[in-house]
């Protein structure tokens, strides 16, 4: 049959079927250690679960507005208000499936067919195919392991044209864990500054996992002429550990916050009438458990770094936040094991669990065929013995 042209631009999302692949494996019975995985190994605060089962009680089990119960959005507000110390309305939200629903629904509402976006690599995986699923081109900057993988000021305004909507920033990243701090946002906004016509994609997924004591902060709050063209994308998935509950949110002008809605209106009506209620728990409920879990990831992040830099041949950027690290392993590219050799990021991660049953995303996937990424995502005991596994396959490769 024939399928639409659209889709043969469009890759399938790499994680999703190495984290597939893993599961197989251990559904056969094979100890894998699965550094693949893209959610908090944390569970769903209870305070969190209760409201949920509330919610039924109450039988919240109806179509609710499109773009979320007015609760909710409040709540939004409220607690953008508090951590970003910026004040939106109800009517600048747009409660969606999860974070990757909210920024799908701001492409299809932006963007025309031939619209360049600008996306820095590494880049989380979807941004490109999204992109082209709108009939977008994704502009790929590649970012230098030397400056973190951080765009720089030089590298946006060389990518900017007359055809360029918007930019895509990722802080804290996936895949990098790179942060960028205010005197680098100032830098990148007095470029923006220059071109109105580029608006941000803010992807703050990650905001409230960052380490060494860093102090949250997206281009809207260094310089307020930037809210008009920002729309920052939030969720409660990473930051509650909520991935399964699907809600996220778009915030920002309401015109591009309203056609947004209507391409939600006619694909899939409101998100889930029970975890919007669960949602409003988790942003004004008790906030220890999220300082809790950054901690731990901080810690966990420490050790993994550590460990992958005292392998010979391994370079690596410390994330500031998230619960990803990306090592470059290039220079094991051309050795062999078995007379087979590993030539790239793919074979690499098909090296790694087929030799020591250790599930890795190749960098390829991100944009970087040089590194894999590895989530620490995981139980201290996994992450040693996945360690020890890693350093022992790279090692063997000759
Ligand atoms: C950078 C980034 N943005 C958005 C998302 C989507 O998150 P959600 O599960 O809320 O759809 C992810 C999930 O992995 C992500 O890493």
């Amino acid at each position: 049959m024939e399928l639409s042209k659209r889709l043969a631009r469009v890759q399938p999302s790499a994680t999703l079927s190495i984290n597939a692949k893993a599961q197989q494996l251990r559904r056969e019975g094979v100890r894998v250690v699965n550094f693949a995985v893209g959610e908090p190994d944390f569970d769903t605060p209870a305070h969190v679960k209760q409201a949920a089962v509330q919610a039924l009680h109450f039988d919240r089990t109806r179509y609710t507005p499109v773009s979320g119960i007015p609760e909710l959005k409040q709540a939004v507000c409220d607690w953008i208000r508090d951590f970003y110390g910026l004040n939106y309305s109800p009517s600048s939200v747009l409660v969606s499936c999860g974070g990757k629903h909210a920024i799908y629904n701001v492409l299809q509402a932006i963007l025309n067919p031939g619209d360049e976006v600008i996306i820095p690599a590494p880049y989380w995986v979807s941004y490109p195919e999204m992109v082209a699923l709108c009939d977008g081109v994704p502009v790929i900057v590649d970012c230098d392991f030397e400056k973190d993988y951080k765009l720089t000021p030089a590298l946006l305004e060389n990518a900017i044209t007359d055809k360029t909507r918007l930019v895509i920033l990722n802080s804290p990243s996936n895949p990098t864990g790179c942060y960028y701090d205010r005197d680098e946002l100032v830098e990148l906004v007095a470029v923006l500054n220059k071109h109105p016509h580029v608006t941000v994609l803010s992807d703050d997924i990650y905001s409230h996992i960052l380490f060494n004591n860093r102090k949250w902060v997206n281009v809207a709050m260094v310089d307020e002429t930037m809210l008009p063209r920002t729309v920052i994308i939030q969720a409660v998935s990473k930051t509650y550990a909520m991935t399964g509950w699907r809600i996220g949110f778009a915030v920002g002008p309401e015109e591009i916050i309203s056609a947004a809605s209507t391409v939600q209106s006619q694909s899939t009506s409101n998100p889930c009438s029970i975890a919007q209620w669960a949602a409003i728990a988790a942003l004004r409920g008790d906030q220890t458990c999220v300082a809790r879990m950054a901690e731990e990831f901080e810690n966990r992040c420490q050790y993994l770094v550590e460990r992958l830099r005292q392998i010979p041949g391994v370079k690596c950027v410390e994330p500031q936040g998230a619960f990803y690290a990306f090592p470059d392993v290039s220079a094991f590219y051309g050795k062999k094991y078995d007379g087979i050799v590993v030539r790239n990021s793919v074979e690499m991660a098909e090296y790694l669990i087929d030799k020591a049953n250790v599930a890795v995303v190749p960098g390829s996937a991100f944009g970087n065929d040089r590194c894999i990424r590895l989530s620490f995502a995981l139980s201290w005991n996994e992450l040693e013995e996945g360690l020890n596994r890693i350093d022992t396959a790279l090692k063997a490769l000759r």
